[in-house]
């Protein structure tokens, strides 16, 4: 399959040569060519260039992109889109009042989407988290990260991520998988949080890398969830089992986990909306990209991660969704970009490298995501005809999305 785009009004994140990830300054340019063509064949894509230098081009399919801007799919590096029902009662009890701890406190939370999950058939569990992935696909999202974690038991686990595998082969969009068994204490272990860390390491992550079901583990490092210790076991644990970390830490609480996730080399840590000096220090020079989750932060009315600090001291940053029936009920990208730009006074260059160039690196994928070069996928996201790229997350409210390309195919 053939195609090729042209007149585009802008190609944004054109990149030869493009780097791993980038930090402080890099993230302030977005390298973009005015008046281009792509070329895709085979779901790659081949050449671009302007159009006063476009060679012949017959029997192309072609799409006239006159007004319109073309940039790279989004990379979201942090999901949780498979899950069971929804948790609107807690959306309203928080507006009555209770705090997302206190609502976990008394049997809500994590452990009420388990319960949920584990009375749901796998078939069920996979029809309701496709029709969530084809939303997020037809808002521009070309690779997603998901999680298990809604289980807590092995079977339920092992059932999430069995889903999120049969996804991936049914769908064209990339999809990476992450064990997070310790995402809460199910009530069966209430007080014997080392009872449940033991078959978590004992039973589960065995079986779940026997089957090769997850890339990456996982852990809610939290007051009230799992220390650091807890934190320290598990990563080991994975290790031997070759799972990459990405981990959840500093989203009320800032406990020490982001150094320890650094010692560990987690490929990323996640949330960061609580964020001290020392955590901040303990970013600098290493390898873990820190991602930020603009739209928890929204819902839950919590504190936005400081992304403007964290890049002015020369620190890479990453932008994801969190999409998850709990704390962020949305897959939406292109909310997380005009939120990181609106909340966290990210600017449109930050925020579109942070959820295209790094999003990718922080679920291993920037070889063949996250920018516009010869060679790597066709997943391209081409808008509406708009004034200029600041426009996208300036009008955040409305959908400015003409069609999504993944994998060289228009995504329907
Ligand atoms: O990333 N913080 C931990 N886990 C999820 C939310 C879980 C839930 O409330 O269901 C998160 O925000
Ligand atoms: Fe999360």
């Amino acid at each position: 399959m053939k195609l090729l785009l042209t007149h585009i009004k802008e190609l944004l994140q054109v990149r030869e040569n493009c780097p791993a990830k980038l930090s402080g300054e890099e993230m302030k340019e977005l390298p973009t060519l005015k008046n281009a063509w792509v070329f895709i064949n085979h779901g790659v894509i081949e050449d671009y260039g302007t159009m006063d230098k476009m060679g012949p081009h017959q029997g192309f399919k072609t799409l006239d992109c006159s007004g319109k801007i073309v940039l790279p799919a989004w990379c979201d590096s942090h999901s949780h889109l498979v899950y069971a029902g929804n948790r609107e009662q807690e959306f309203v009890d928080r507006i009555n009042g209770l705090t997302y701890q206190e609502i976990a406190e008394k049997g809500g939370g994590i452990v009420n989407s388990a319960k949920k999950l584990q009375e749901t058939s796998e078939e069920d569990l996979y029809h309701q988290s496709a029709s969530r992935l084809e939303e997020v696909m037809r808002l521009g999202t070309g690779a997603i990260e998901i999680k298990s974690g809604y289980g807590l038991t092995t079977e339920a686990e092992l059932k999430m991520l069995r889903v999120a595998k049969k996804l991936s082969e049914e769908y064209p969009i990339t999809i990476k998988t992450t064990f997070l068994g310790a995402h809460a204490i199910p009530t069966e272990y209430k007080g014997n949080k080392d009872g449940y860390l033991d078959l978590l390491c004992n039973e589960m992550l065995p079986k779940i890398a026997e089957e090769k079901l997850a890339e990456y583990v996982d852990i809610f490092c939290e007051e009230g969830y799992f220390s650091v210790a807890d934190m320290e076991r598990i990563l080991s644990e994975g290790k031997k089992h070759n799972l990459i970390p990405k981990v959840h830490v500093n989203q009320f609480n800032s406990i020490g986990g982001i150094a320890a996730a650094v010692k560990h080399n987690a490929l990323s840590v996640d949330h960061l909306e609580v964020l001290t000096d020392e955590d901040l220090e303990a970013l600098k020079n290493s390898n873990t990209m820190p991602v930020a989750l603009p739209s928890c932060s929204y819902f839950l009315s919590i504190p936005y991660t400081p992304g403007r600090k964290m890049i002015d001291a020369g620190l890479p940053l990453a932008l994801a969704t969190d999409y998850n029936p709990g704390s962020t009920p949305s897959g939406n990208m292109n909310f997380v970009v005009a939120t990181a730009c609106i909340k966290m006074r990210l600017t449109p260059e930050e925020a579109i490298n942070a959820a295209t160039v790094n999003g990718a690196y922080a679920m291993g994928l920037s070889k063949t995501h996250g920018s516009i070069t010869r060679g790597k996928k066709a997943n391209l996201i081409i808008t509406k005809p708009v004034p200029s790229y600041g426009y996208l997350p300036y009008a955040f409210g409305s959908n400015l999305i003409d069609s999504v390309i993944i994998n060289g195919k228009e995504v329907k």
